[in-house]
């Protein structure tokens, strides 16, 4: 495998929206950002992906765009982000930022102008169709924020366009050459700017199976989910590899694709060293005990589900390339409350086991990728009812849930575990009013945990969830142990010890051992060797007698064993 110069990096989201809000209207803005880099620098952060802070109506948080040549002023200007990418570059701090090429906005000056004449070259750039009211839609897929992926044309009671979306995010016609073209320029707008690259949304979706058919339905609304049609879609490597040509192979631009639903034998095509993409998430533990009733169906994921996808996603990489690893996003739970068993976190062991989640996380082979607030150990939030619910996501899996027959408490309860809101409560700087997130009223309400969950609170406290990390990511950076942390093969070891997630990370010099006890009871664990060192403990102690490790409830460990 080739080596790239982002390999032994650690990356950080930042739903910008969320983190600092420095003008007190109660939005996080780019001077938020850019007054936050030394955080960064000291948390050792070396690459920063940005949600959209592009000019958007926000229907849909900013993943629907309506410039991509604009900052939206809620979150700046153009000269703010300029002096974000020249001082992040100060700090070796690479910026990366969304591209949200599906789709754009139907505030988009070519989806007005489509609105305005259907037929003409905009009509063009998506997918608008001639339709009478009353009649069958052209194929029965259901929108990932519920409905039909077909609404009335803006003007026109006799066409429909489609959205694999929100009604307000019009999928673009990459069929369409012009499409593509403009795409590919903008892209190499911001790359010209001194952009390090991009994080690709929803990318898979580009490629549709045409002609417009219908699927076997799979709820009681007669509707089919996508990724039915995706299963059959051909060719979308063929769309991504031109834009990589185009774009971001002329640059050696970071890439990261937001893609789901891929084939087994595509991966090396994704991510191998020609691939199209640098990398890509792995949603192999995101996507646990998804069914297609909806959330309100999702059973909670055991320690056992946890460590069987993380190694069969280390498996299926292993000669090829690196995914990132993420525990959490914008759009999932906090991982704290999703992948620990429930009430763990406010339990005896929350802090513990939250390291172990990070550390297990962290040391497998790729790039990790930690989620702002991830590194203070932040947590689900709850909401009463869903009047309090920003999240359309969240909002149409309530109405899936009453209309399965669950009562609205019962709804609520899933809404809870899942909202995409969970992630994007603001940031909790510390203990002042707001979490020190806004001076204003916040645009989503903070966690009211921030008085006890806090970086402040953290930051001076040896054992907090932020110092684990910070030793974590100073690990990864540690030139004596990169050829192992970075590039080391991973081997399970004793995968079938119940609730322990222990493996090796070894290159040619070295061999690390890395093991976490998932669950309230100590173990007795065998050592395959014999220990140079504890590299990292979350709990003070570390007990080895006689070739036996004795790990508490929710302990981890890295260990240098004689190699
Ligand atoms: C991606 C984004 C999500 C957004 C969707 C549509 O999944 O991460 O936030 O809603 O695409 O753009
Ligand atoms: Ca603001």
């Amino acid at each position: 495998m080739e080596r790239k110069w982002w390999h032994g990096l650690t990356a950080y989201q930042i739903y910008p929206k969320s983190f600092l809000d420095t003008n007190g209207d109660g939005i996080g803005d780019l001077r938020g950002i850019i007054s936050k880099l030394d955080y960064l620098q000291e948390l050792g952060v070396g690459l920063v992906w940005l949600s959209p802070v592009y000019a958007s109506p926000l229907a849909d948080q900013g993943y629907d765009i309506s410039d991509y040549y604009r900052i939206d002023p809620r979150f700046g200007t153009m000269d703010d982000m300029d002096e974000l990418l020249r001082e992040a570059k100060r700090r070796d701090i690479a910026i990366v930022m969304d591209l949200v090429v599906n789709h754009c906005s139907d505030e988009h000056k070519w989806f007005r102008e489509a609105c305005r004449n259907p037929e003409g070259k905009y009509g063009r750039f998506f997918y608008i169709r001639k339709h009478q009211r009353g009649e069958p839609m052209p194929c029965n897929w259901r929108s990932y924020f519920g409905g039909s992926v077909w609404s009335e044309l803006p003007g026109h009671d006799d066409y429909i366009y489609l959205h694999l979306f929100h009604r307000k995010q019009p999928d673009l016609n990459w069929e369409n050459p012009e499409v593509r073209r403009e795409i590919y320029s903008m892209i190499n707008w911001w790359l010209d700017k001194g952009l390090a690259g991009f994080r690709i949304d929803a990318i898979i979706n580009i490629k549709k199976a045409l002609p417009f058919r219908d699927y076997p339905a799979d709820r009681e609304d007669g509707l089919s989910s996508v990724d039915n049609m995706l299963f059959e879609a051909r060719g979308v490597l063929d769309f991504l590899n031109e834009m990589a040509d185009e774009t971001f192979r002329k640059y050696d631009a970071f890439t990261v694709g937001e893609v789901f639903n891929e084939k087994p034998e595509e991966l090396p095509l994704f991510i191998g060293d020609k691939g199209c993409f640098s990398t890509m998430f792995d949603f192999g533990e995101t996507v646990l005990n998804q069914g297609s009733e909806g959330w309100y169906a999702q059973k909670h994921v055991t320690p056992e589900q946890y460590k069987a996808a993380c190694f069969e996603s280390q498996r299926k990489t292993r000669d090829t390339g690196f995914l990132c690893n993420i525990i959490e996003n914008h759009d999932e739970p906090r991982g704290v409350s999703r992948y620990l068993p429930e009430g763990t976190c406010a339990g005896a062991y929350g802090v513990a086991a939250k390291k172990l989640l990070g550390g297990v996380n962290f040391m497998l082979r790729g790039l990790p990728f930690l989620y702002q607030g991830q590194e203070i150990g932040m947590e689900n939030t709850h909401c009463a009812s869903i009047e309090e619910v920003d999240d359309i996501s969240a909002r149409d899996q309530y109405r899936v849930a009453l209309d399965a027959g669950l009562s609205p408490d019962e709804a609520m309860e899933s809404v809870n575990r899942f909202s995409r809101d969970n992630a994007r409560t603001p940031f909790q700087w510390d203990a002042s009013a707001n979490a020190g997130f806004s001076a204003g009223t916040p645009w989503l309400r903070v966690n009211p945990n921030y008085r006890e969950i806090n970086l402040d609170a953290q930051r001076g406290d040896p054992d907090s969830v932020w110092n684990f990390y910070r030793a974590l990511i100073a690990l990864r950076k540690n030139p004596a142990f990169r050829e192992a942390v970075v590039y080391g093969q991973t081997t399970p070891y004793l995968p079938e010890l119940a609730n322990v997630m222990a493996y090796f990370r070894r290159s040619d010099a070295q061999t690390l051992l890395v093991v976490g006890n998932c669950q309230d009871t100590a173990q007795k664990i065998p050592l395959p060797g014999t220990v140079k060192q504890v590299l990292l403990n979350n709990l003070r102690e570390c007990v080895m007698e006689h070739g036996t490790l004795s790990v508490r409830p929710w302990q981890f460990v890295i260990l240098e064993m004689d190699a």
